[in-house]
């Protein structure tokens, strides 16, 4: 099962004006929704950004209005490619022969199929990461060695590389190493914080968070898929520590699941953060009491964070003497299993409507 993520098309693009980035965000949710597409191309917040050119320092004007352009004109593509595909697809013939004894199938609710629980869920926790000031950016499928070690300070031949269980490709990169399905989203941190360089120099923090496909050679069973999700979030500024970790995840956890949680930490230990922490959560399923979701205990650990190792801040080109930042990961399919009392990873990816029904 492929999931689309709404904000997939223009987030690649590499908009250095934080407004206009902004408003990029904006018109491609708005896009999905549109009837007429073209009337993208009219928003008022786009002839908005067109007329405040005139009134920026000269100097900062031929910047902003390329920026403006690139934007327009990748609007336009998005305009142009949905027309292509509308018009591209073939016609279908309804009198072809079928079994007219056939059952008729049950279908979604929508008539049209409806969205997968994942994607409905990814939604809504982005929707309150963006509330609390995030960006999201997506991960890719298809990585190589430094991302998903080197850049996270996992030194050649460490023992640490073996607990990643990664599927790794024959073919090999130009350094001669093999390229990497990756394993965790973590592979975005040395990305994400280059992208974002420029927010630290402005005075403000570089907040994001990355959904991602990962992919584990693992033994599968009710906990355990090969291919999940997780949930990446890095934050970088002057002066965070690990209580702004605690806060933002007990925060954005009270926010999904809408009620008070107690958290709670514990020492673990990854390459790429200093101190890291294994972060659990009262089991939202049954607060605290003890259930099957929480194998009685009344807690779930939910996911690994701690703040972020100076060595993976300087490899990004951020000095760790003046800037310090936290940074988590966890799956996203755990987090659904949660709210709504799911008992097997497994159902995600299965296809079965009878389990995608109940979420249409
Ligand atoms: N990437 C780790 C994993 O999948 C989880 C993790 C731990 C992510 C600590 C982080 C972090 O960003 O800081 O096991």
């Amino acid at each position: 099962m492929r999931i689309c993520y709404k904000l997939a098309i223009l987030l690649v693009m590499n908009y250095k004006n934080a407004q206009i980035a902004e408003v990029a965000t904006q018109l491609q949710e708005r896009f999905a929704s549109l009837e007429t597409k073209s009337d993208i191309l009219k928003a008022t917040e786009l002839r908005a950004l067109y007329a405040q050119i005139p009134t920026l320092p000269a100097e900062e004007r031929a910047t902003f209005g390329q920026e403006i352009n690139a934007l327009r004109s990748e609007l336009e593509k998005l305009v142009e490619s949905h027309q292509e595909q509308a018009e591209a697809l073939p016609p279908i013939d309804v009198t072809a022969p079928c079994d007219a004894n056939a059952p008729t199938p049950q279908l979604l609710s929508a008539l049209f199929g409806s969205k997968h629980p994942l994607t409905q869920e990814l939604e809504a926790v982005l929707d309150i990461f963006y509330r609390m000031g995030f960006t999201a950016v997506e991960s890719r499928e298809i990585d190589d060695d430094y991302h998903m070690f080197g850049s996270l300070n996992f030194p050649e031949g460490h023992p640490a590389r073996d607990d990643y269980d990664t599927f790794m490709t024959e073919q090999t990169d130009k350094n001669g190493k093999p390229f990497i399905a990756p394993a965790h989203t973590s592979t975005m941190q040395n990305r994400v914080m280059r992208k974002y360089a420029g927010n630290l120099e402005n005075g403000k923090p570089i907040a994001a968070v990355i959904p991602g496909r990962v992919f584990r050679n693992e033994d599968l069973d009710a906990r355990h898929e090969h291919t999940f999700y997780q949930l990446e979030g890095v934050y970088v500024d002057k002066g965070v520590h690990a209580g702004n970790l605690i806060a933002t995840l007990k925060t954005f956890l009270q926010e999904y699941y809408g009620k008070e949680l107690q958290v709670k930490t514990q020492p673990f230990y990854f390459p790429f953060t200093e101190p890291s922490f294994e972060f659990a959560l009262s089991c939202p399923f049954c607060d605290g009491k003890g259930c099957h979701i929480c194998s009685q205990s009344g807690w779930i650990e939910l996911l690994g964070c701690g703040m972020i190792h100076p060595n993976v801040l300087k490899e990004a080109g951020i000095d760790p003497e003046v800037y310090t930042g936290f940074a988590w990961g966890g799956g996203i399919e755990r987090l659904v299993m949660m709210k709504y009392g799911i008992e097997d990873i497994r159902h995600f990816e299965s296809g079965k409507l009878d389990f995608l029904r109940q979420f249409s």
